[in-house]
């Protein structure tokens, strides 16, 4: 298939180098004002549009980058300013407690500051000059927690005394901003590059998320005092959009860790402790207390709601003051593990994220995927199925969860509730990638392949990174990696998959289309990544569904005789 991609692209013109298809410059030059700020904005590392073999940068590991973050999160604090504020006069009070790392300000129904100082000890320092507010009517519950209130003695009002303090953005940008962008880029690997950088999470966004669980341990601590509450999920595997919800796993093993290390002599000390009859009860016990915990005492903890019958008992509520939607859980330690992978996998290849971030926003901008729970894709499973289809590359971009056992060493080894979680966690121990495709073929080809799968037979199976028979009757099975045994999308229906598979199709097909039309790119009509995104290809398909002949199947055909006479072509060229 890859072949098939570089035929069609050696017909290209001048522009076109190394497999990327320069856009005119005229679209680069119609761009609004703000796109060339935006474009030279501080970017994290979102990866060349080259092969992930060209990204030399020395990658951290998953349980480096928690700790450290974690850390830094002890010795921060939140506070809440009056809208008006001397930025340097606010700095210079905050020194009495203790030098101060970093900082910086964002917007969200009021002025924030997030503090980091250089000690654990400022901040002890700071919470000794704090007081409990008196509210006159109401009364207040005196919880000293780590998120401040900061008043003015005497209000400003001299406007020299406000420096012009700049507020991070924790947002993605708009449907309207995201499509000038991506009209003004220059290729679709560009494209995909360009909505990376605009919706990953920012590094203020990462420590915000690290401060918020730091913010939430100290309320569980409340009950048990050496716990660890730490972020999961989309938060922390480098999948996570700006406005992610944010997945915390209260770990209460850790106080496990410390009494073994305590255990000495002939003698073995034990709590005396409350027996439950299941893990399942201990569970929902524990997050029913915090839950309690959080709602009462909790600053800045609002709609809490314990759900706790779900397959995965939780507490879910919002963090008002960094505007996340949280879920609290416990007793899913597989999840942490997972998402570890995934963080692996997104760091082994520069093309791995650019390429989930688009299927993400596509899928959400079609309606695959939402935020209510339902017969719905998720993204879990959507980032599961493009590393199983970069997996199936020739040559792979991505090795399979088997390989990266077989490269572990003894400290790697992991078993969870009698699952094997092992895999390497080095990143020196795996070479890269020989593919050189470009992220604009990965993309088409990700449509084609999942536009042809054989959902009604096959399974996906990152772990063996090859299509198995399904094991069950779900429309869409994919293994669970770790619990190989149970299906992650079991959720989906089979209407929700035809949805999928349809969309697939007509992206694939609207791709085709463009390669045709290169040669004449008079048009000003969004194009590539921008392309899909609009939702006119969904209101095409439900236009379509209702002329009796099926579009999607009209779309496979056209586009298979697309490939046979590419192949032809190629193989009259090469003859
Ligand atoms: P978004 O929140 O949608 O950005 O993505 P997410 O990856 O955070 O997904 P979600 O919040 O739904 O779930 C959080 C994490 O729980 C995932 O990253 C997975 O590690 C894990 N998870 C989610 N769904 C499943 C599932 O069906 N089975 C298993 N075993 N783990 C899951
Ligand atoms: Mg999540």
């Amino acid at each position: 298939m890859a072949a098939r991609g570089l035929g069609l692209l050696t017909s290209l013109p001048l522009r076109a180098r190394r497999g990327q298809v320069q856009r005119p410059l005229c679209r680069l030059l119609s761009c609004p004002g703000t796109v060339a700020a935006a474009l030279g904005r501080e970017e994290q590392s979102s990866g060349s549009s080259e092969t992930g073999s060209e990204d030399r940068t020395p990658k951290k590991r998953f349980s480096e980058v928690q700790k450290e973050r974690r850390e830094q999160a002890q010795r921060t604090v939140l506070i809440h300013c009056p809208n008006k504020i001397s930025e340097k006069k606010f700095l210079k009070y905050l020194s009495q407690h203790g030098s101060i790392n970093n900082h910086f300000f964002y917007e969200s129904f009021g002025l924030y500051a997030v503090v980091e100082f250089s000690q654990k000890e400022s901040v002890a320092s700071l919470q000794n000059v704090t007081r409990t507010p008196s509210l006159g009517t109401e009364a207040a519950i005196p919880f000293r927690s780590r998120y401040f209130n900061l008043k003015l003695k005497t209000p400003l009002n001299q406007t020299s005394e406000q420096s012009s303090m700049r507020c991070r953005n924790q947002s993605s940008p708009s449907s309207k901003k995201l499509f000038e962008l991506l009209c003004c880029a220059e290729s679709v690997d560009d494209q995909l590059n360009t909505l990376l950088r605009e919706f990953q999470l920012t590094e203020e966004n990462t420590r915000l998320r690290y401060l918020t669980c730091s913010l939430i341990e100290d309320v569980a601590a409340a009950y048990f005092p050496d716990c660890t509450v730490r972020p999961f999920g989309s938060s922390v595997n480098s999948f996570g959009k700006l406005g992610c919800d944010l997945d915390m796993f209260l770990d209460l093993d850790e106080i496990e860790k410390f009494s073994t290390h305590k255990a000495s002599g002939n003698f073995l000390m034990e709590f005396q402790v409350k027996n439950v009859p299941s893990e399942r009860i201990a569970t929902q016990k524990i997050l029913s207390v915090v839950g309690e915990c959080l709602d009462h005492f909790g600053p800045g903890c609002v709609g809490v709601q314990k759900i706790l019958n779900a397959r995965c008992p939780l507490v879910r509520f919002s963090h008002q003051a960094s505007g996340f939607q949280c879920d609290l859980t416990t007793n899913n330690r597989i999840a942490l593990k997972s998402s570890e992978l995934l963080y692996m996998y997104g760091a082994l290849d520069s093309r791995v994220r650019a390429l989930v971030f688009s299927i993400r926003c596509w899928a959400r901008a079609h309606s695959l995927t939402s935020s209510i729970p339902g017969a719905w894709i998720t993204n879990f499973s959507l980032t599961v199925m493009v590393i199983f289809f970069l997996q199936r590359r020739s040559p792979p971009i991505l090795p399979t969860l088997d390989y990266l056992k077989t490269l572990a060493d003894a400290e790697d080894k992991c078993i969870i509730e009698g699952h094997n979680c092992t895999f390497v966690r080095d990143f020196n121990r795996i070479k890269p990638s020989g593919n050189a495709e470009t992220l604009e073929l990965l993309l088409k080809e990700f449509f084609e392949y999942f536009g042809n799968f054989a959902f009604n037979k096959n399974s996906i199976n990152i772990r063996q990174g090859r299509e198995q028979n399904k094991p069950e009757s779900s429309p869409l099975h994919i293994q669970n990696p770790f619990e190989t045994s149970l299906n992650i999308s079991k959720n989906v229906s089979q209407s929700q998959l035809q949805k999928f598979v349809d969309l697939a199709r007509e992206s694939a097909w609207i791709l085709h289309q463009e390669d045709k039309d290169r040669l004449s790119p008079s048009n000003n009509q969004p194009w590539g990544l921008a392309a899909l995104l609009l939702p006119s290809v969904a209101n095409s398909m439900s236009l379509a569904k209702k002329k009796k002949k099926p579009a999607s199947e009209r779309i496979k055909n056209l586009l298979e005789s697309i490939k046979s006479e590419s192949t032809e072509n190629s193989t009259a060229t090469n003859g």
